[in-house]
């Protein structure tokens, strides 16, 4: 069966000590709420990962970077390679973030080297799909979202594409504090599972977790995590609070 996963991305925030300060704060709070059969991660910034990992030792808790470079090692100033990721204790890596998409030109063809990368390395990685708002108001979501599916990770075979978590974050969402209606994520949550199904089959497309991400917090996850294609989140803003975290947390396991 498919895991329930609870993902925090802390994007560019939090100082070193402030970022062990979190950690600490979440691993104890995980500690506390024993959530059976949830996968929680914290997806901090590189120059975090390995104190994080050292830090954190409730069973539930993973660690994941933001990010990892296209190539293996060498004179590549400035980039840190999935290697180097894996080496800190990291379990996950995050590839595809719509903020790397449009900020940083991530294009598809990228991501395909980042994800050979990853995999590679023993990751497990939580790659992001979502459509901006012209393309939704358009009606262009589903393929938008199909594209990005077929060209950042249908080169796999199955047994690579067991390692991959889904985000489904419509870009309007993000940061916005404007979510995605629980029918909205289901909808679209479904159409990736059927596009999964398409490729890999039923039994993949059954086992493949699919995170909703994009203004989730606690109010709204209840909603959220109440249907049954969303399988958790992938969480930015309401990942910097322990508490609003841990929350999230807990609803991922009552539902
Ligand atoms: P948000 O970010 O929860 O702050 O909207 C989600 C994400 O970008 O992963």
């Amino acid at each position: 069966m498919r895991k329930k996963i609870v993902a925090g991305n802390w994007k560019m925030n939090k100082t070193l000590p402030e970022g062990i300060e979190l950690a600490k704060e979440v691993n104890e709070k995980v500690k506390a709420l024993h959530p059976a059969g949830v996968q929680v991660v914290l997806g901090t910034p590189f120059i975090h990962l390995s104190e994080v990992n050292k830090t954190v030792n409730a069973p539930q808790l993973a660690v994941s970077a933001q990010n990892c470079a296209t190539e293996a090692s060498g004179a590549y100033t400035g980039e840190i390679s999935a290697a180097m990721v894996a080496s800190t204790g990291c379990r996950y890596v995050i590839l595809g973030h719509s903020e790397r998409r449009s900020y940083y030109g991530e294009t598809d063809a990228i991501l395909v080297k980042k994800v050979a990368q990853a995999l590679e390395n023993n990751l497990e990685i939580i790659f992001c799909v979502g459509e901006v708002l012209e393309e939704r108001e358009s009606e262009r979501h589903f393929e938008v979202v199909r594209s990005q599916l077929e060209k950042g990770l249908f080169q796999l075979d199955k047994s690579a594409f067991a390692r991959i978590v889904i985000a489904y974050e419509p870009v309007w969402a993000i940061g916005t504090g404007k979510t995605a209606t629980a029918a909205q994520a289901q909808e679209m949550h479904a159409f990736i599972r059927s596009v999964v199904n398409g490729k890999y089959g039923t039994e993949a497309a059954q086992n493949t977790s699919i995170l909703y991400g994009g203004s989730l917090n606690a109010k709204n996850a209840d909603e959220l995590f109440s249907n049954p294609d969303v399988d958790g989140g992938l969480i930015g803003g309401a990942s910097l609070k322990a508490e609003d975290f841990a929350a999230i947390i807990a609803s991922r396991e009552a539902h």
